[in-house]
């Protein structure tokens, strides 16, 4: 009896196993491509992190950055990296250094949501992915 009990056990086990291992989120793989690793060197040697946060990690002066890319636009964070502000130091990068920062930070967005809304949390506790 007390056998049959570890064979049934055992078989959930596997079942579960496979199942977890099957169900990755396929979609949110991200390639970290040459232009990504550049970008990320740039953000490192500038030190963009001092006065910025990625998933609420980083200075406080500017703004979290991680869903910037999909939330204002590649377009929109260009003009902050290339001219500065009267907050944001102008770092006179290059049209080549500003490409990659993009890359860098459009892979970072898609990562996932750095401020989780309470409507995606599901009751389970697991977060519900937004597939926009
Ligand atoms: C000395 C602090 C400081 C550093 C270092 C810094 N930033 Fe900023 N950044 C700011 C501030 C402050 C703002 C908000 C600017 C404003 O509203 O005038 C900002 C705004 C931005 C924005 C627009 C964000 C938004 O949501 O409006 C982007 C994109 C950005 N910075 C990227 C970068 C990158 C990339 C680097 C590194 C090359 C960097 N920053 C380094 C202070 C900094």
């Amino acid at each position: 009896m007390a056998k049959k009990i570890w064979i049934v056990l055992f078989i959930s086990f596997l079942i579960y196993s496979a199942s977890v291992y099957t169900n990755c989120d396929k979609k949110a793989e991200t390639a970290l491509n040459k232009e990504v690793k550049k970008g990320w060197d740039v953000w490192q040697a500038k030190n963009c992190q001092s006065c910025h946060q990625v998933y609420g990690l980083g200075g406080y002066m500017g703004p979290d950055l991680t869903n910037t890319a999909s939330e204002k636009g590649p377009e929109y964070m260009k003009g902050f990296i290339k001219y500065g502000t009267g907050r944001m130091p102008n770092y006179h990068l290059n049209d080549d250094e500003i490409e990659s920062l993009l890359a860098f930070l459009t892979w970072v967005d898609k990562s996932g949501r750095s401020a989780v809304p309470e409507k995606a949390v599901h009751w389970t506790g697991t977060y519900i992915i937004d597939d926009k």
